[in-house]
């Protein structure tokens, strides 16, 4: 089993950017313990993270025919992109939206998500630690499905 991980905007910034929202965690941190709850669950995951919208689409359009399913964090294009929830939609990769902080405790631009309805199940509010509770929900998923 194959699966991606994908981190959007400002989320390099990860253990000096607003930590008191998002913690003093690094983004190579949470590659890390994804990677890790991963292999003890017998998968691989290979990581991306990019600030630019149509990059992340066209990961997602690629993953097709080599990923068995997608964990991504879209940063502030989930409340905004168009693009992503269509990539997400097109490429028909079952995909865990994944976000540090709980989204809904902040402003209110931030309750909508245009990508959580073409996701299998959107995970919030745990910080570091829902990079591993999202690889073994999606690893579940896909094991059942
Ligand atoms: C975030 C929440 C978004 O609203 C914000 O724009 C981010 C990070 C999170 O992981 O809590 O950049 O996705």
């Amino acid at each position: 089993m194959k699966l991606l991980l994908l981190n959007g905007p400002n989320l390099r910034l990860l253990g000096t950017r607003e930590p008191d929202i998002y913690g003093s965690f690094t983004l190579d941190d949470a590659v890390a313990l994804a990677k890790t709850t991963a292999e003890k669950l017998g998968a691989s995951l290979d990581a991306f993270q990019s600030d630019i919208e149509g990059e992340l689409v066209s990961a997602i359009g690629q993953a097709r025919g080599i990923y068995d399913g997608i964990v991504i964090n879209p940063a502030a294009y989930t409340h905004t992109s168009v693009a992503l929830r269509d990539a997400i939609a097109g490429v028909g990769l079952p995909t865990v939206e994944l976000h540090i902080s709980n989204t809904h405790k902040r402003e209110a631009f931030r309750h909508v998500s245009y990508t959580a309805p073409v996701c299998v199940a959107q995970l919030q509010g745990f910080g570091l630690t829902g990079y591993a509770l999202a690889v073994e929900g999606l690893v579940a998923y896909l094991k059942q499905n």
